[in-house]
């Protein structure tokens, strides 16, 4: 998500810091954009001089203090709510006044972010989609502290990336995941429950509701442990069981089982398997 969000940065004219805990971090994800921005100018997407003024916006660092004169920063860490809350209050300490701290988190609450800070009104919740290049979403979430100001300076900037914004209140799963989270986890109980095969279920979510890919297509593109994750989140906080997650879910995750990333979630890609195409 961090390299997605510098990238579609850097595009729009930003001059943008990455900050990574490690060069071969680094390394990696300006690896993961420049092979974005070949696609993007193979697409006809992006002009092939564009792209070289946008890799030179773009600049890698390890360290936090290198964030000094950003306007805004938004954090993408890992999803643990400990090294966020401890991020932002580095960050509070590095960052002028004036800056806009924002956290892509897909379900922590942001009041947790916030309160790690002295300036809880600069602080909001901008979760972007994946891939983020191409999904035109953000989501913003408005704590009860963040300002009226913060809001309008952080949709002014998403706008200017060509996004759409929409925006939520703090609660677990804000509004793309409260609906999302629960379909994917119904077609896991679907297929545990010996209903349907699962290239049937992602045939009939494509071809009958135009949805881009299956629901184990995107559960195995966002991340089988990703999901778990965010369904373990959303149960914890409202404690219904349409949040509960399936017993193969959390089988899979402990398998190794996680997707694409893995080389297997619920088709094989190892294997050589690939999901039904829509066409
Ligand atoms: N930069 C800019 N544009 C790019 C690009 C890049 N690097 N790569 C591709 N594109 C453009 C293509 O040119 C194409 O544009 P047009 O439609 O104008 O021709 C478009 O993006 C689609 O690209 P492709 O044809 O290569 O790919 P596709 O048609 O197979 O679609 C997909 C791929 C966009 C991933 C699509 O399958 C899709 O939308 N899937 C669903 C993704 C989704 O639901 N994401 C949200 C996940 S939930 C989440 O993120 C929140 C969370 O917290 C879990």
């Amino acid at each position: 998500m961090g390299s997605g969000i510098a990238e579609v940065c850097a595009r729009a004219g930003y001059v943008t810091i990455v900050r990574e805990i490690e060069d071969a971090l680094l390394a990696k994800g300006r690896g993961r954009i420049e092979k974005s921005m070949a696609t993007a100018v193979e697409r006809g997407k992006l002009a092939d001089a564009e792209r070289a003024s946008a890799l030179g916006r773009l600049s890698g660092t390890t360290k936090l203090e290198d964030l000094a004169q950003c306007d805004l920063v938004i954090e993408a860490a890992t999803e643990n709510p400990e090294i966020k809350r401890r991020t932002f209050a580095e960050l509070d300490q590095v960052c002028p006044p004036h800056t806009i701290l924002a956290s892509n988190t897909s379900s922590i609450p942001i009041i947790q972010m916030a309160t790690s800070t002295k300036r809880p009104d600069k602080v909001l919740g901008m979760h972007f989609m994946n891939p983020v290049p191409v999904m035109r979403l953000i989501e913003y979430v408005r704590t009860l502290t963040t300002s009226d100001e913060t809001l309008e300076t952080a949709r002014t900037f998403g706008e200017s990336l060509g996004k759409r914004i929409i925006v939520s209140k703090d609660r677990a799963g804000f509004i793309v995941n409260f609906l999302l989270i629960p379909y994917l986890t119904e077609a896991v109980r679907m297929l545990e429950q010996g209903f349907a095969s699962k290239e049937d279920i992602d045939v009939g979510m494509m071809l009958g509701t135009s949805y881009p890919m299956g629901p184990f297509t995107l559960l195995d593109y966002v991340g089988l442990d990703t999901t778990l994750y965010i369904a373990d989140i959303l149960f914890d906080e409202f404690k219904e069981s349409r949040f509960a997650a399936p017993t193969l879910l959390r089988q899979m995750v402990a398998a190794g089982y996680l997707g694409r990333k893995t080389g297997r979630g619920f088709y094989d890609y190892s294997a050589g398997e690939q999901p039904p195409s829509a066409r």
